[in-house]
């Protein structure tokens, strides 16, 4: 084992990558990651929502291996098994009508390529996108991206013809309503939008995340995510669901969207899709798929053979091992027991997620965000061996996404570390 990594890594790597911890790891084996010195932790991260398998299952990990001595690359000059059959798979597995596919390696290259999709299918140019969202960093998904002003800052001027509409954080609502008294202003926002700044018909695509990721675990209410379905299915407007890190179980569903009935007309995909291999896809129907001639998008490395294989032996495993069901067991168990941390901790101010994409806010007296109370929570679960990072604008949430294998015992025994570091 190489002595000093973790001295190496800060000297060597770019700071412009924050890590959330200053873990090196020895090796990692479901949900457990033991370091170098000797320490064992839960990873409630799964390596930021995508070893869904846990770390290094070894089905997937088998699989990734006999394509290794198959073949590793192809570049698009041969074709090859394991792409189809991942095809094939999300063919059956993506909500609606989805049954084409565009393959590339990170979640920021498949909002690229959904967004080109869109503006060359539509011939129309306008995105609107939400505040709160969180797409990627490269130009065009940052210009997308507004979680948070800091990821933005010296990158300006983004992408032009780019308009925000509040998305429906109800537990700190944009438009300053309650329960009581919402009408869905937001809905009302974005309408405004069409009337005031850009025309339906200039409108290529809305991008939107079902739930929440980076910007605080908040999944929206039904009702809105109806009207937007309906508004973009009458305008012409091309409905993108960014489900980069609510799929491939994530929320208990395949995709987050199911919750909704949402019918995306384009489906962003990476994160857990191969267990941690890197790879993305774009999901979209034939028809808006064959309206993209040869030559309009292209990738050296997407749907890379090894990362292809590795994919197909996630979903089987998802299948085959029912972790949908799993993911909404567990789910459920903790969310029970957050919320009676919440009765007792005025420091929690919600608890919300579906499936095992749990955010808990933590709040200060005045209800104001507490993301200096959060990282003494995240401290005190890291030294007794409990993985935890923070989300949202302010860093007040703590997002727990463990792999969907989780079993009882474990979900348990990390949310006693979790409720001694709040209580
Ligand atoms: C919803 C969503 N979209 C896109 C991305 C960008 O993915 P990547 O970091 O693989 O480029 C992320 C990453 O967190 C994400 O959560």
């Amino acid at each position: 084992m190489a002595k000093d990594t973790l001295k190496r890594s800060k000297r060597l790597i770019a700071p412009a990558l924050v890590f959330h911890t200053d873990i090196v790891v020895k090796k990692a084996e479901g949900l457990y990651v033991e370091s170098t010195d000797g320490k064992r932790y839960m990873d409630f991260s799964s390596g930021l929502a995508t070893a869904n398998l846990g770390h290094c299952p070894p089905e997937v990990c088998e699989a990734a291996k006999a394509q290794m001595d198959r073949l590793v690359h192809s570049g698009c000059v041969f074709h090859y098994d394991s792409e189809v059959e991942l095809a094939e798979r999300l063919a059956r597995i993506t909500p609606g009508n989805i049954d084409m596919f565009f393959f590339s390696n990170s979640g920021a290259e498949a909002v690229e390529g959904a967004i080109k999709l869109a503006r060359f299918s539509t011939g129309r140019q306008g995105i609107i996108a939400f505040t709160g969202g969180f797409h990627g960093r490269t130009l065009g998904a940052l210009t997308l991206t507004a979680s948070a002003a800091r990821y933005r800052m010296r990158y300006h001027p983004l992408l032009p013809s780019v308009f925000h509409s509040p998305y429906p954080y109800c537990y700190r609502c944009p438009m300053g309503q309650n329960v009581k008294t919402c009408s869905t202003e937001c809905f009302n926002y974005l309408e405004s939008i069409l009337r005031y700044q850009i025309t339906p018909e200039e409108v290529a695509c809305m991008i939107i995340e079902p739930v929440l990721g980076e910007g605080g675990y908040v999944a929206p209410p039904f009702g809105f995510m109806k009207k937007l379905r309906a508004l973009c299915s009458k305008e012409g407007i091309l409905l993108i669901a960014d489900e980069v890190q609510t799929g491939f179980g994530r929320t208990g569903r395949w995709f987050a969207s199911e919750h909704f009935d949402l019918r995306p007309d384009i489906v962003t995909m990476a994160k857990g899709i191969a267990s941690g291999f890197p790879l993305s896809a774009i999901g979209s129907s034939s028809k808006i798929m064959s309206k993209w001639p040869p030559g309009a998008h292209g990738t050296t490395f997407g749907g890379n053979p090894v990362s292809s294989a590795a994919a197909c032996a996630t979903i089987d495993k998802i299948e085959r091992d029912n972790l949908l069901e799993n993911a909404n067991k567990m789910g459920g168990r903790a969310i029970a027991r957050l919320r009676e941390m919440q009765k007792r901790s005025p420091k929690i101010g919600d608890v919300r997620g579906l499936g095992l994409m749990i955010g808990v806010e933590f709040v200060k007296k005045d209800g104001g965000p507490d993301k200096e109370g959060l990282i003494k929570v995240i401290k005190k679960c890291l030294s007794k061996g409990l993985v935890i990072i923070e989300c949202g604008v302010d860093k007040n949430v703590a997002r727990l996404m463990p792999p969907l294998t989780i079993k009882e015992s474990e979900m348990d025994k990390a949310l006693d570390i979790f409720e001694e570091a709040v209580i």
